[in-house]
């Protein structure tokens, strides 16, 4: 591409953002309130990566929640002029498209259906505990946003308020799995818990989906479940090429520092249970913590509709813009 488009790319961007939009390289956390123009930083700073020569089109992933917001990173990326689409989508999307591709080489048989629902393998388990489907599909997908299989789930239960007692729980989460496995079917966890397991475990499929895919952006952060940032960790491998982008609402709370909130809630996000791998997350963590090419967007470019709450704590708590 031509040089001016790096200028044309971090025009209209205010200095905070330009700063991180021109960290182009290794772990890069962006922490600001909503409404400041994070998804614009990131989407510029995907554009950067391509006009600087760093990175081609093809080899990003940007990864959030909903459709509708990897729908509008889509259509933000579209609108930088990129010379090839770079792939935006929800985990889940991102998930199931790879694991669809890799599914032959598993060798797990032919390749299962999405369950439109989990109510409908749930009723007959439901009926028979005298519960409804409802809260048994929500603590099945409580348990598996968290990695907890029917054999870990008692334990890690403890006291929650579950729709049946832990063992008579995991129990049902169980039947379920089999049931499940019995229609030829999968559930919308299962594409992350899938696609994390055909990585750490197949070689093959590791180098293929890293090869493909070198440098990742995640926007809401705040939001990542220990399922989506266990898949995060097998694409990245041992490579630090990750952005991710949190809302500091909670921490402009806090009063130990953002930073430190904010480490919590990356920890929070860390698989638990008996899975024992909760030390092989720690390097991005770490790596987090440590990185110097951190920028968070300052209030400047708050769009008018937010909220001035944050200005107010923002100016009262001196929360620092740019956290190194
Ligand atoms: N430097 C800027 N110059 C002009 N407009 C900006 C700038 N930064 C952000 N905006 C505008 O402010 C609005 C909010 O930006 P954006 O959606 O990127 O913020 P966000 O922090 O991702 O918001 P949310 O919290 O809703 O996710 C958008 O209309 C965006 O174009
Ligand atoms: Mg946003």
């Amino acid at each position: 591409m031509e040089a001016t488009d790096a200028g044309r790319v971090l025009a209209g961007l205010n200095p905070s953002q330009r700063e991180a939009a021109t960290a182009v390289r290794g772990p890069v956390c962006i922490l600001a309130g909503a409404g400041t123009g994070k998804t614009r930083t990131i989407t510029h700073r995907i554009a950067q990566q391509v006009v600087s020569g760093v990175a081609e089109p093809g080899q990003i992933l940007a990864v959030t929640f909903t459709d509708k917001a990897a729908a509008e990173l889509r259509a933000r990326l579209q609108a930088l002029g990129l010379p090839a689409p770079v792939r935006a989508a929800t985990f889940h999307a991102a998930a199931w498209a790879q694991l669809r591709w890799f599914w032959p080489r598993l060798d797990a048989g032919p390749l299962p259906e999405v369950a439109p629902s989990k109510l409908r393998l749930l009723a007959p388990l439901a009926r028979r505990a005298g519960v409804s489907p409802q809260d048994l599909a929500a603590e099945i997908e409580w348990a598996k946003a968290r990695r907890l299989t029917p054999e870990t789930y008692a334990d890690a239960a403890g006291d929650r308020a579950a729709p049946l007692p832990s063992g008579r729980m995991a129990a049902v989460y169980a039947d379920y799995e089999q049931a499940k496995t019995a229609a030829g079917q999968i559930d919308y966890e299962d594409m992350l818990l899938r696609m994390t397991a055909a990585v750490t475990d197949h070689p093959d499929v590791a180098a293929e989906v890293r090869d493909r895919y070198r440098f990742f952006t995640v926007d809401e952060f705040q939001d990542v479940n220990p399922a989506q940032f266990a898949l995060l960790r097998a694409w990245l491998g041992d490579r630090d090429e990750v952005c991710v982008v949190g809302d500091d609402d909670q921490t402009i709370y806090s009063f130990t520092g953002a930073t430190a909130a904010y480490l919590q809630r990356v920890r929070a996000a860390l698989p638990r249970g008996a899975t024992g791998d909760a030390d092989a997350q720690l390097p991005l963590h770490a790596r987090g913590a440590r990185a110097r090419q951190r920028g968070v967007v300052d209030q400047a470019s708050r769009a008018p509709q937010a909220s001035d709450r944050h200005a107010r704590q923002r100016a009262g708590t001196g929360v620092p813009r740019v956290r190194r």
